[in-house]
């Protein structure tokens, strides 16, 4: 039950209908015993900075940020995380005294997913696909975590090359090799493990694919697909002589990242992240498809 001493928290972005958010952190809140509700909210890009300075009047603890206003939110803030200044992107936003403080927890998101699927990170030859905001967050993560190489390949190579050039700056990363969605061909290894970070392929146009060459996925041993709408997408269909794995767990480990941001001292006992996930495939069940 919501009481005067109820912790708000929520989630900005624009559309917000579609968000699963308030699902996953209603349910932690309730299953921790957290006087905590979190609730969606519809922000039109033009009022982002109202947004965050309303929510800090309102007493609100805690946001998530969403599309498209993870980069927008960032001068909102009164500190920025490194991860979040590296990736360049905001997707939770804590409160202090003075205002709010910015982190990402997609990376740590996507670390702490293939890490439960077993996936191995250093060391490894990665092809990374895609060059935009999710790409970010990714090749972040590959970097800090000592992958062998990272090809980044992206539609437009020039947003490749900024985004590689970027994360040489910043982390001192050098074994980044950029190209076309084609440059694959020239990739001599051929156990690597793919991320797929673009939004081809998924829910409605569940029939597209970014690479549809079979000899593509035959160099893969993990391909990595961060849509989860479908369950399984296009590219994990063709990769099904690798292990793959969809988005949905880290959808749920950037969630579980920040609801403990929000609450410290919490932490999310391995029985309801499984519950959890039970409860977004239900969900999602119905959308899938
Ligand atoms: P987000 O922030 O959600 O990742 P984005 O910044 O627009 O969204 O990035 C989308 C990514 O998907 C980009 O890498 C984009 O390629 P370009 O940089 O060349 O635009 C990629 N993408 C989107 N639609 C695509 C398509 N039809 N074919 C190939 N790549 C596509």
């Amino acid at each position: 039950m919501i009481g005067g001493k109820t912790t708000i928290c929520g989630v900005i972005g624009c559309p917000i209908e579609h968000t699963i958010s308030p699902l996953m952190h209603n349910f932690y809140a309730r299953e921790s015993g957290l006087d905590l509700a979190y609730l969606p909210f519809l922000v039109q890009p033009d009022q982002v900075d109202a947004a965050v300075r309303g929510a800090f009047a309102l007493n609100i603890s805690g946001l998530n940020v969403t599309v498209p206003h993870k980069q927008a939110v960032m001068s909102c803030l009164t500190g920025i995380d490194e991860a979040a200044r590296v990736i360049g992107a905001v997707n939770t936003l804590v409160r202090t005294e003075a205002g709010y403080h910015g982190y990402n927890t997609d990376a740590a998101g996507l670390k702490r997913a293939m890490q439960e699927e077993q996936i191995p990170i250093a060391g490894q030859t990665c092809i990374l696909l895609g060059a935009g905001g999710a790409a970010k967050a990714a090749v972040y993560m590959l970097a800090r975590e000592a992958a062998d190489k990272i090809y980044l390949l992206n539609r437009s190579v020039e947003k490749a090359e900024q985004l590689a050039d970027h994360i040489r700056n910043t982390l001192g990363y050098q074994n980044i090799i950029t190209g076309s969605l084609e440059a694959w061909r020239e990739i001599e290894e051929d156990s690597c493990l793919a991320i797929q970070t673009t939004s081809v392929g998924m829910y409605p146009r569940i029939d597209d694919i970014l690479i549809d060459d079979p000899a593509f996925y035959r160099k893969l041993h993990t391909a990595v697909d961060i849509i989860y709408t479908p369950m399984e997408t296009n590219f994990m269909k063709m990769a099904s002589g690798a292990k793959t794995m969809n988005g949905l767990t880290m959808l749920m480990y950037q969630g579980i990242a920040a609801f403990e941001l929000w609450n410290p001292g919490v932490t999310i006992p391995a029985a309801m992240i499984a519950r959890s996930k039970q409860l977004l495939l239900d969900h999602l069940g119905g959308q899938a498809r």
